[in-house]
């Protein structure tokens, strides 16, 4: 069985989150004790992945409400500070904001403890709905092309993307999965093919740049990534190389899949270009894993995200549905 990428450690009272840095070398975890210890985890990528940030995040705020209401505040700033693009946090913060808001101090922990309990629960349960909605996009034999990692890790269980290849497995399909390496953090290659492996999957890792020719060689099914924010208009932003992944699928009639929470929606993102881009620090490119590749003095630029045009994406799956274009409507229906 997958360790758990979040979990509530109830004999210590502090969050126990899996160090997805050391993956797949290393099962190994961090206990957080306090907000600070989970926004650091957070920063560090210790965890990540938009569903499994805003689950770390709540509990960040839960373990801040054991020092009263105003630290509550602090919490909540402190959290809202540690990455930009993933909308899941700023979802979760705003939960835990509205029951900090009408819950008296005695019982300001539990409460929030509770919320954050029931944010991660939930989760687990709407990405078991989006594979069984999802899933049917798949044949019965197929090969399916993923980006970084939108898995059991990335969430609080099951995933999103590779959420749609469990339910596929589920409902007998049989899919063979390729996944991009995905520089610079290389969450494809360490994250997605071991958790995959893991639960005896059929997965190949290939390098970014051989998309194209595994488009051209084979019969590719579909490309299923997941999102880190979706705007009104369908626009996605997602780990950077899924928007180069977009166009290769479209130039190869290839079907391109989002596959998201309605909590990755941005009701105030009427467009991809209303999406802040985290930019990382340059040494996740120049040291690779932590191996030296280029000197210190090579200026690079490191976004983190990029943003697919709703023109390039076939569908976006979600556990209220599964959209077709135009997106616009329906996004806002649900
Ligand atoms: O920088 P990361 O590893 O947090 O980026 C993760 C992604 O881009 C995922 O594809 C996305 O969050 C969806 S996870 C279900």
């Amino acid at each position: 069985m997958l360790p758990c990428p979040v979990c509530w450690n109830n004999q210590e009272k502090n969050l126990c989150v899996l160090d997805q840095r050391l993956l797949p070398w290393e099962v190994s975890f961090i206990f957080c004790n306090t907000c600070e210890d989970v926004a650091q985890a957070i920063e560090s990528l210790a965890v990540r992945g938009a569903p499994a940030i805003g689950v770390a995040a709540a509990y960040g705020v839960a373990l801040g409400a054991r020092k009263g209401k105003l630290e509550v505040e602090r919490a909540i700033e402190r959290l809202s500070r540690t990455r930009p693009t993933a909308v899941n946090l700023f979802w979760a913060l705003d939960r835990m904001s509205q029951i900090a808001a009408g819950t008296e101090e005695e019982k300001l922990f539990s409460c929030l403890l509770n919320e954050a309990h029931a944010i991660r629960e939930e989760d687990i349960a709407i990405n078991r709905q989006i594979g069984t909605l999802g899933q049917s996009l798949l044949p019965r034999d197929g090969i399916v092309l993923t980006h970084c990692n939108a898995g059991s890790l990335a969430t609080a269980g099951y995933g999103t993307a590779l959420g749609v290849i469990r339910a596929a497995r589920e409902h007998g399909k049989n899919i063979k999965v390729y996944a991009d390496e995905t520089r610079p953090v290389f969450q494809g290659a360490r994250l997605t093919a071991w958790e995959l492996l893991e639960e005896g999957f059929d997965v190949t890792v290939i390098c970014d740049n051989m998309a194209g020719a595994l488009m051209q060689k084979q019969a590719v099914a579909a490309v299923l990534v997941g999102a880190d924010r979706i705007a009104l208009n369908g626009d996605t932003a997602n780990k950077i190389g899924t928007y180069s992944l977009a166009i290769l699928a479209r130039y190869h009639s290839v079907p391109f899949y989002v596959v998201a929470p309605t909590s990755t929606i941005d009701k105030e993102a009427c467009e991809g270009s209303c999406i802040e881009i985290e930019e990382r620090d340059g040494s996740e490119v120049r040291e690779p894993a932590g191996h030296p590749l280029i000197p210190e003095s090579f200026p690079v630029w490191n976004p983190a995200f990029d943003v697919i045009p709703h023109t390039l994406i076939q569908a976006i799956v979600t556990e209220k549905g599964v959209l077709t274009p135009p997106f616009l409507e329906k996004i806002i229906d649900i």
